[in-house]
Formats: C-alpha cells, sequence, structure tokens
C-alpha cells in the first residue's frame, strides 16, 4: 500500500461531489476543487483566497469564478463523456507527496472507440498564480480526427446545487483570443474585483506538434479553443495546459497584459521545471509537517491526508486572508471563518509552518476595524471578532437558515457566539509561548489582547446580590443550547483573556513604553479601566457542581433531562436517543466538546481528577455532531487515562472527510477536524504539552498496533525532531531545549541526540 496516495478505482458520477472535495488542489492562493473534466456532474468550484461578494445571496460569501479546467475531446463529431461512454477502466490518484493528482481511463464511445486518457493536473506551489495539466491521450482501435477543446467557463455559479440559493457573484468582462491560448476576465458585482484565468494548450508526439488547426469561439460567457488532430491507433499524443490565475485583488497591474507576460514565462520555463519546483516546495513542506506513524496504515494515510489539505489551505504570503472552515475545497459555511481557525487549526502550523500561523493571526489585525464596527453596532466597545468573519472582519453569519422541513429557522450564533473574541486572544498567546515572536506581540498580539479584553470589560454583567461578574444569554460551543446564561467556556475564557491582556500591557509598559502609551490612547484605556478588568477577573462567575468536581456547562445544565446516550452505529458513534417529548435544548445532550473544549485549552488550570470527572461526565452526553468534537474528546481521554476510545476518536477525526462520517464531504473540507486530528497525534498521543513555566513536556502513550510515531515540531526557533517506539523516545534539537519527559527533567543542548528508554 502506498502511504502517500489517496485512490479511487470505480467511477460513480454520484460521488462526483465528495471526490472534488478530496482531490482538491491549493496551494493557498487559490483551490481547484478536483473535477473531472470529462463529465458535466458534480460541482466544478475555483476560488481565490479573499474575493468575496454577496450581491444576491443572503449574506457575503466566497466567490465561485470562472472554471479554467475546460477540457473536451472530441473524436469525429462524438464528445468523450464518460457518464455516456462504457468504462473499461478508472483510476484517479492523489499523490500527496507531491501534491498532484491523477486520473485515468479507458472510455468506450457509443460508436465503438476506445481511447485511453491518462491526465495529472498541479496547482503550484512555487509560483502560486501557475496551474497546468497534462493529457497522454491514445486511440487503442481507431485511426482519425481528434478535437482537443480548451475553454474557460464563466457561466459558473455559487450554490449552483440548491435553486434556492444559487447565486452568480460576477459579470464576465472580457474574452480574449491569445492566439493560441484564451482568456476570460470577470469582475465582481460589489467590490469590483477582476479575476482572470489564461489558458493554453500544447500538443506533441514523438514528431512534433499534433495541431492541424485551431478555431477561436466565444459562446456568451464560455471562450473557447478547438485543435483539430490527427491520432493513429496506438500511438499516444501528449497535450499540456498551461494555466495563469490572476486577480486585481492583490496585482495593480493591466491583468491580461500580466497574465500574457506570466503565460509565455511559465511556457518558457516549460511544465517539467515547474513541477519538478513544486514538488521540491512539496518535500520541503512535509519535511516540516509530517507525522510518521509505523505499524498502522489506515492511521499513517488518514493523518497524512490531514496535514497535506491543511497545509494546502494556508500560505505565508498574504496576511489579508484566514483559512475558511471549508478550506478552499468548496462552498460551505460561504468560506467564512470561524473560531476554527485559531483554536483547530492554528497550533499545526504554529509548531511546524510559523510564518503560515502569523500570517493567519496578521489576517485577525487586519480585519481589527471590522471587529470594532462590530462591537459598536451591537452596543460594545473594544474589538468583536465576527463569529463568521470575510474579507473585512464584519459579522457575515447568516441570520436565518431553512430547517428538512422547510421552516425558516433563526440562527443565533452570530449574536451570541461571543467565544470567539477569546479563541483569537489564546491564538496570540499559543502563537507567541511557542515562537517568542516578539515583534509581532509588540506590534499586534498586544493591541489585539487590550481591545478584546475591553469588549469583555464592555459585555459582563456586575451581579450585585452575588457580587459576580456573570454573562448572561451566550452560546458556548455546543450550539445545541441557545441564550444560556454564564456558559463555563465563555466565561472562563474572557476571564482568561482579561488576565492575559493585563499581563501584557504590564508587560509592554517596561518593554516598550512608548508604544504602551501609544496603544493606550489609540484604544482609549487608563488605569481605571485596568482596575475593572482586575475585578472581573477575580470575580467572573464559573458554575460548578456541589462538590466542585463537575463544571456545570452553563448555569441550570445540571436541571435538564438527563437523557442516556444507549445505541451506537458501527463506527460507534452515538445514534441520536429518544428525547421523551423533550427539545433538543432542554436535554443535557451536546453537540461537541464545550467544558472538555476549554480543559484542553488550558490543561493546566485544572487538576487530573477535575478532568477526569469531567471528561466522564460530558463524554457520555455529546453526540459528536460536528466534526470538530472527537479529536478533542480524544485528547482528553489520554490525558485522563481513556485509551480505548482515544484511538477510537482519532481514526473518527482523521476520517472525517476520507470516510465521509458527517455526511458533507460534497461542500468542503473539515478544516478544523484536520487541525484537530494534528492535535490528537502530537497534543493526544505524544502528550505534548507547555507547562505553567513555559517548558515543554511530552507523556507519549501509543496504540499497541503503533510500532513508532515521529515528528518535527518548531519550538522557540529551533527545530525539534522527536522519534518514539516501544522502547525508547530519541529527541534531537538544532538549539539549547529544556524538555520533560514522564515528568522528568532533561536538558538537551545544541545538536546532541537524547535517547530516553521507554
Ligand atoms: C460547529 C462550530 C464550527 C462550525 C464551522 C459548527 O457546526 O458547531 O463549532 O465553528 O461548525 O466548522
Amino acid at each position: 500500500m502506498n502511504l502517500w496516495k489517496i485512490s479511487l478505482d470505480k467511477y460513480n458520477s454520484y460521488d462526483n461531489r465528495k471526490y472534488e472535495t478530496l482531490f482538491t488542489l491549493a496551494n493557498g492562493y487559490r483551490g481547484i476543487r478536483g473535477a473531472l473534466e470529462f463529465s458535466s456532474k458534480g460541482n466544478k468550484g475555483n476560488y481565490i483566497a479573499g474575493i468575496f461578494d454577496k450581491s444576491q445571496s443572503q449574506v457575503t460569501e466566497i466567490v465561485n469564478l470562472q472554471d479554467p479546467l475546460g477540457f473536451n475531446i472530441y473524436i469525429e463529431d462524438e464528445k468523450v463523456d464518460i457518464d455516456e461512454c462504457v468504462l473499461d477502466s478508472f483510476k484517479r490518484e492523489l499523490d500527496m507527496y507531491k501534491g498532484i493528482l491523477y486520473t485515468s481511463f479507458i472510455a468506450i464511445t457509443k460508436k465503438g472507440k476506445s481511447i485511453e486518457v491518462k491526465c495529472e493536473r498541479f496547482v503550484s506551489r512555487n509560483k502560486i498564480n501557475r496551474w497546468a495539466a497534462k493529457y497522454e491521450i491514445t486511440p487503442l482501435n481507431f485511426n482519425g480526427k481528434v478535437f482537443l477543446e480548451n475553454y474557460i467557463d464563466g457561466s459558473v455559479t455559487n450554490s449552483a446545487w440548491d435553486v434556492m440559493n444559487k447565486t452568480k457573484h460576477f459579470k464576465v468582462k472580457n474574452n480574449y483570443d491569445s492566439n493560441p491560448g484564451i482568456a476570460l476576465t470577470v469582475e465582481t458585482n460589489d467590490n469590483n474585483i477582476k479575476a482572470l484565468e489564461l489558458t493554453t494548450l500544447m500538443g506533441e508526439n514523438e514528431i512534433g506538434n499534433i495541431f492541424k488547426n485551431r478555431r477561436y469561439s466565444e459562446f456568451g460567457e464560455l471562450v473557447s479553443e478547438v485543435y483539430e488532430t490527427f491520432m493513429t491507433e496506438g500511438k499516444s499524443s501528449t497535450i499540456v495546459k498551461y494555466g495563469i490565475s490572476i486577480s486585481d485583488r492583490d496585482l495593480k497591474s493591466d491583468l491580461y497584459a500580466s497574465g500574457t507576460r506570466q503565460l509565455k514565462d511559465f511556457m518558457k520555463d516549460g511544465y517539467d521545471v515547474e513541477i519538478k519546483k513544486h514538488i521540491i516546495i512539496w518535500e520541503k513542506i512535509w519535511n516540516e509537517i509530517d507525522i510518521n506513524i509505523d505499524g498502522d496504515e489506515k492511521a499513517q494515510i488518514g493523518i497524512r491526508f490531514n496535514l497535506f489539505q491543511l497545509a494546502s489551505s494556508a500560505y505565508e504570503g498574504d496576511t489579508t486572508i484566514s483559512i475558511a472552515a471549508k478550506g478552499l475545497h468548496g462552498e460551505g459555511y460561504k468560506g467564512h471563518v470561524f473560531w476554527d481557525t485559531e483554536v483547530f487549526m492554528l497550533p499545526f502550523f504554529i509548531y511546524t509552518r510559523p510564518d503560515v500561523a502569523k500570517a493567519l493571526l496578521m489576517y485577525r489585525y487586519n480585519t481589527l476595524k471590522g471587529a470594532r464596527k462590530n462591537a459598536e453596532t451591537t452596543g460594545y466597545k473594544g474589538a468583536r471578532f465576527a463569529w463568521e468573519a470575510a474579507d473585512e472582519g464584519l459579522e457575515v453569519t447568516p441570520k436565518w437558515g431553512v430547517d428538512y422541513d422547510g421552516n425558516a429557522v433563526r440562527i443565533w450564533t452570530g449574536d451570541e457566539e461571543y467565544h470567539i473574541n477569546s479563541d483569537i486572544a489564546f491564538g496570540i498567546v499559543e502563537y507567541y509561548r511557542a515562537t517568542n515572536d516578539k515583534e509581532f506581540i509588540v506590534n499586534q498580539g498586544v493591541e489585539i489582547l487590550l481591545d478584546t479584553a475591553k469588549f469583555w470589560q464592555s459585555r459582563v454583567e456586575y451581579n450585585k446580590v452575588e457580587d459576580r461578574y456573570e454573562i448572561s444569554s451566550v452560546i458556548g460551543p455546543d450550539e445545541f443550547h441557545e441564550h444560556v446564561d454564564n456558559n463555563v467556556f465563555t466565561n472562563y475564557l474572557a476571564k482568561w483573556n482579561i488576565e492575559k491582556a493585563l499581563f501584557f500591557k504590564n508587560w509592554l509598559k517596561i518593554e516598550d513604553n512608548v508604544k504602551y502609551k501609544v496603544l493606550c490612547s489609540k484604544l482609549g484605556l487608563n488605569e481605571e479601566d485596568f482596575n475593572v478588568w482586575e475585578m472581573i477577573y477575580k470575580k467572573m462567575y464559573i458554575p460548578k457542581s456541589e462538590d466542585g468536581m463537575i463544571i456545570e456547562q452553563f448555569e441550570g445544565y445540571f436541571d435538564l433531562a438527563d437523557i442516556e446516550i444507549s445505541k451506537y452505529d458501527e463506527n460507534e458513534m452515538p445514534i441520536w436517543p429518544d428525547f421523551k417529548g423533550n427539545k433538543l435544548g432542554e436535554t443535557q445532550l451536546l453537540k461537541q466538546a464545550d467544558v472538555a473544549q476549554l480543559m484542553i485549552m488550558l490543561p493546566e488550570e485544572f487538576s487530573e481528577d477535575v478532568k477526569k470527572f469531567n471528561y466522564e461526565y460530558y463524554e457520555q452526553r455529546t453526540m459528536h455532531k460536528s466534526s470538530l468534537s472527537p479529536s478533542m474528546y480524544s485528547i482528553l481521554g489520554l490525558a485522563v487515562g481513556d485509551r480505548q476510545n482515544a484511538y477510537k476518536y482519532f481514526m473518527k477525526a482523521i476520517y472525517t472527510d476520507l470516510e465521509d462520517n458527517q455526511g458533507n464531504t460534497d461542500f468542503g473540507l473539515h478544516a478544523a477536524a484536520a487541525g484537530g486530528s494534528w492535535q490528537s497525534a502530537i497534543f493526544g498521543f505524544v502528550g505534548l504539552r507547555v507547562n505553567k513555566e513555559g517548558i515543554l513536556n511530552i507523556n507519549p502513550w501509543l496504540p499497541e498496533q503503533w510500532e513508532g510515531l515521529s515528528f518535527n515540531i518548531n519550538w522557540k526557533n529551533s527545530r525539534v525532531s522527536i522519534s518514539i517506539s516501544k522502547d525508547k523516545i530519541e529527541v534531537n534539537s538544532t538549539g539549547d531545549l529544556s524538555l520533560n519527559i514522564y515528568d522528568k527533567k532533561y536538558l538537551i543542548s545544541n545538536k546532541k541526540h537524547l535517547v530516553v528508554e521507554r
């Protein structure tokens, strides 16, 4: 079994959408869903990160741009359409090591012509605007005329599968005959962002060019060039399609002129040179991100799929974009950015690709204006980050959705899921703790910490009778319960956010007093505010059980109907129990980790016993109806000794999309589950955590069948390689490192190799 490949051996057009998601190729700048050129079934998707538009849709959404993949083969007058042909063989394969998607098939047309097609496609990691495909075409039982059509389709819409929400976000501006080559420019409706796709074909066999004739055409929103060739039985021809994708969102010059120049350069470099450079970059990325699991092939492939897709979804070159909940892999959640990024994906980037982590945090800094506006328009102060954010940081959560019966349902998350503010603060502190990036914390980080704390100051309510601060009417991570008071996750992290703001403002005051004063005057803060913050920090209400061991998820939670989960499906996941006449929100059932989530984020704040009691209590009541949940329970489970469930939850997390276990992979990647998968391996099985003194700890436990686990992380500018086998742990570090292994302290000096028996 090749442990770097995801393969599909059978064609079924019903699965096209799912595989478009799984086979998406992206480089952080853009993503192209893994659509098949030779089928019209599915949902093609071409997205450039940061290009959003609202126009007729309910809220601003990522724009599905013109499709540049268009490629048809005609044998005389018959189009090779795999939904119409008989398929003699079919295979698709994503090579994750190289970042290349392969497709091959033998198709027999209605007139009995048999043709073999082998293609490969890549979206360059070397030059982000380049992508290309290569087709090797062989007639198997005929000689004759073959026409090859290269086209760009501007008739694309968003939500193509949903007639009530289908929206076209752009107008086709220009078609170009680049002779050879074609181009099509579109312009978005609201912000007039232009995007250009430019493609051209080169066709060769052993005697050189195979094209005899070319015809350029414009068909409304579609531009095409067709080449006539003559093909001979058993002889292969190779056609290379070069593509350039650019937008004036990031390029302030004439798009077509720049595009044609770039295409020329690309062709001059050649397909082979570009793909080689692309592969070298992927090799380098794998060197940073890979987790090697020996002895468990299913786990190995699964974890790599998640690492590959995460690394594909971001790059360090743009600080005005972040990763959407569905990556660059589909239109689910409208391309919006959630807490998924900071809490679930960011740790992966912090520890493997810190430059990318910084760019992701810079997106929050660069959208502070929107966050301040959100606070202002909802009656608060400081910065209120949007539960769902797009290009400007304004709140873009839809207010209404539709249930299965077609009834309108009010969506409250955008109004009440305030914890996103502390989640972002959490991401900043985690990043700084692991990287020591002073420049970032001084210039951007502290500002976010202070302005989010200022928001909490305006949001909390003082309860005079109880002499405590409360936060009423919120939604915590568990979205089954709306309008709840004193959700512990929200309260605890608001308190923590304020504590960190106080700590870093004191730190900045000493570190860079001018900067400190400038910030205070910019944000309108003074000692009076800081005194209030101290009070909030000390008196924030955290509901608990009477013995103090079980944290009450929110005030009144223990009084709700305690419905038992007693049935599990074939994957050992909970089946809905009978609510016995209650509404879901009237039960103690949870959608996803909530109290458990808090204990994973702040592991040092809770004793082992408290973690164990809470894990046991809440695990039995969690339905895992969010893909964010299983990985988190695996981490907390391992921390409290539940090894049996940990492996189950880990596998569930890493196979979220590969097995489509949430049933909606069609609409994009579960990027948070991918981040959770990394966390489950590293924070869970390796037991990596940073203790109160800021020292790195590992406490590995490996499932029986795992022969070994190895990986690299960045820790304060050193690269640390850790390899765990059944009988020993080996550690290398490029810089001096203090590390606790099973609570024993080790000092590793520069480039020395540490071996510890297990
Ligand atoms: C989850 C949220 C998550 C969102 C986007 C929801 O179903 O409950 O926690 O942020 O999906 O992934």
